[in-house]
């Protein structure tokens, strides 16, 4: 599934952060859309099961906005919460049960009768890949889902189910400072499979503000800076033109919940650093040169 150069993370935007009002959802949908960004990122457990239907509720406002905009969302996690007495304790359900009851409780969340793209949010020990193909087969045959991917999977996990059902997505965690699906074959994966890498927490959840005063987010701070004023952009942006830099086409899912963060998110595509100076930060962000 195609997307921006950067899809808007609704994670933070409910329960678990900003506590928009449903006419907060509505105008951050509309700005969002109006800078071009026109994919937004859920999964069910956001807000604890919550976010998805208040974004929906802000749909109904102005239900012309679907069409304008693609929708990712996850199945998969089960949480405990009020919202799903049911679940005893945190574990993970990829039975192709679950899977279908789960994207029609996002589709009625949504108010809408097509997810974009789906994805299986957590490996799961017990996952059948046979079932889950069953379902994705089951969900693409009805239109109910147009695009599928997973997240979090490892390159044996990937090909167990791309085998079976093709895949066109899995999202990671992927940032200057969780580097690690440079080296275990992930993103070689893409590459090899024409699979796109949406990385979330791009800007490590925000960790490198919030440390600053930590060494190495202080190295990768005074690095970026150094290469920010070469081409005048931000730290935010070099960290994000960072990412993009890399061949297998990485998409930043952005959490901020800002819009003005995500205006100049947009600028990081139009960063071109050279080879040294992605070292430069990949040495800030390990203490050490390469081997
Ligand atoms: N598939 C998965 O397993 C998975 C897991 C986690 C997240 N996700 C997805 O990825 C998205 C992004 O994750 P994330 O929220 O961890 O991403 P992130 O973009 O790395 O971090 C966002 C956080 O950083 C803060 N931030 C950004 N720029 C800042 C700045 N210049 N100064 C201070 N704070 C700044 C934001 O605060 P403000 O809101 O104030 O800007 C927000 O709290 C989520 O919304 C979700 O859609 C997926």
């Amino acid at each position: 599934m195609k997307s921006t150069t950067v899809i808007a993370g609704c994670m933070n935007w409910g329960q678990w952060g900003a506590k928009f009002s449903t006419q907060a959802y509505l105008t951050h949908i509309k700005k969002t859309l109006e800078l071009g960004i026109d994919t937004f990122d859920h999964a069910d457990i956001y807000g604890h099961y919550t976010t998805e239907e208040e974004f929906g509720r802000a749909l109904q406002l102005d239900p012309s906005l679907r069409s304008k905009m693609r929708l990712i969302t996850k199945c998969g996690i089960c949480m405990v919460t009020p919202h799903r007495p049911l679940h005893q304790i945190k574990s993970y359900n990829t039975s192709k049960t679950h899977i279908l009851a789960s994207a029609e409780q996002s589709l009625s969340n949504f108010h809408t009768d097509y997810i974009d793209l789906l994805l299986i949010h957590r490996p799961d020990p017990l996952m059948n890949p046979h079932e889950i193909a069953e379902a994705f087969t089951i969900l693409k045959q009805s239109g109910k889902v147009k695009h599928f991917g997973v997240s979090n999977f490892t390159v044996s996990q990937f090909s167990m189910l791309h085998n079976l059902f093709p895949l066109e997505v899995n999202q990671i965690e992927l940032s200057i400072l969780h580097t690690k699906p440079f080296y275990d074959g992930v993103t070689d994966q893409c590459i090899d499979k024409r699979i796109i890498p949406q990385a979330w927490s791009p800007l490590g959840a925000g960790k490198i503000h919030l440390d600053a005063e930590d060494e190495r987010s202080r190295r990768i701070i005074s690095m970026s800076n150094i290469v920010g004023e070469k081409y005048g952009a931000s730290f935010d942006q070099i960290l994000l033109a960072w990412l993009m830099k890399h061949p297998s086409g990485i998409v930043p899912v952005l959490g901020t919940t800002k819009i003005e963060r995500l205006k100049s998110s947009l600028e990081a595509a139009t960063i071109d650093m050279t080879n040294e100076e992605w070292h430069m930060l990949l040495r800030a962000s390990n203490g050490v040169d390469v081997p």
